[in-house]
């Protein structure tokens, strides 16, 4: 006997489509087919290419590149750093290009790409300028996590904490969620399948940022599943080349596989499948503020704001 299914058109908000700048490893067409092909409708690209999406500039670039080549609906988050006007950081543009993106991402630990701010200055200057109704993503791992709750609470942000991979990072969120901070945080599939016990077999195919974690750590992630808002892909490949040379490239894909994972979980009894659409679906919609993907809408956006450019 076969069971039918029902999901909604998922939604991935961490994505990395690699155009333009990498586009050996990924291009929009690619990566809007990857979505589909896994059953997502919508997905969101982060900022960190070669030259990061840190300027209106980049922005209109990418919405000109995605132009009839993209499979998905597909929306972009900004990226803040000082590469640009003389090692000036970008933030007083945020207002005039927060209508643009779905979200401001902060880099505040090292990984692929040219974004990291470490700066505590440079830090507080970026949460008190960006617009509090909008949503703070930070990649922030364990201790860097607890300075960006610190931050995202002085400067009353919406901070949305991405791939939580270790029990410390959903201990400090589930505090902060606790004392009523508007604090939300991301899985990705990568970190509750895999263990760093898995890295001696995978090599360079198993490294990523944040790192894989221990056993103890996965099984917490699970146990608490509750606690978490959102399941993303982290969707970031790199050619099989760039993976089997002597540098190390951190990321994975995931948009084929995080689907079929979870309906895997829903299986093994992990996870609801009302779980699952909560997580890739109503959660990502209520967090990101993303209209329901009808014609209409996507029309109207197409021609409203073109930064959010939904596909027609
Ligand atoms: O492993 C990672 N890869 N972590 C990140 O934070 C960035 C990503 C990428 O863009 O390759
Ligand atoms: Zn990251
Ligand atoms: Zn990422």
């Amino acid at each position: 006997m076969t069971k039918l299914i029902k999901l909604p058109g998922l939604i991935d908000t961490h994505v990395h489509l690699r155009e333009p700048g990498a586009t050996q490893k990924e291009d929009f067409e690619t990566g809007t087919k990857a979505a589909i092909a896994g059953g997502y409708t919508l997905v969101l690209d982060m900022p960190n290419n070669p030259d990061p999406t840190i300027s209106e500039t980049a922005i209109n670039e990418k919405i000109t590149l995605a132009k009839n080549r993209i499979y998905s609906d597909l929306g972009f988050h900004l990226g803040v750093g000082s590469h640009l006007k003389g090692g000036k950081l970008n933030v007083d543009e945020f207002q005039d290009l927060k209508d643009r993106v779905f979200g401001l991402k902060v880099y505040m630990n090292h990984t692929t790409g040219p974004l990291l701010i470490e700066d505590n200055g440079e830090l507080d200057l970026i949460f008190s300028n960006w617009p509090k109704d909008k949503i703070l993503m930070v990649h922030a791992e364990t201790e860097t996590l607890a300075k960006a709750i610190t931050l995202a609470k002085k400067h009353g942000n919406r901070l949305h904490v991405c791939h939580i991979a270790r029990k410390i990072e959903l201990e400090l969120i589930i505090q902060a969620k606790s004392e009523g901070l508007p604090v939300t945080c991301e899985v990705a599939m990568h970190h509750l399948y895999f263990t760093h016990a898995d890295e001696e077999r995978l090599g360079h195919f198993a490294m990523m940022r944040p790192p894989l974690a221990s056993q103890e750590d996965q099984d917490f992630l699970w146990a608490n599943i509750n606690s978490i808002d959102t399941i993303a892909s982290d969707h970031a490949p790199h050619t099989r080349e760039e993976k089997e040379g002597k540098k190390v490239v951190n990321g994975v894909p995931g948009l084929e596989t995080t689907l079929p994972l979870l309906l895997q979980a829903v299986n093994d009894e992990r996870i609801t499948l009302q779980r699952v659409t909560e997580m890739t679906s109503d959660s990502p919609r209520k967090i990101f503020n993303i209209p329901e993907q009808t014609k209409l809408q996507t029309r109207d956006y197409l021609q409203n704001a073109a930064g959010r450019h939904l596909k027609g």
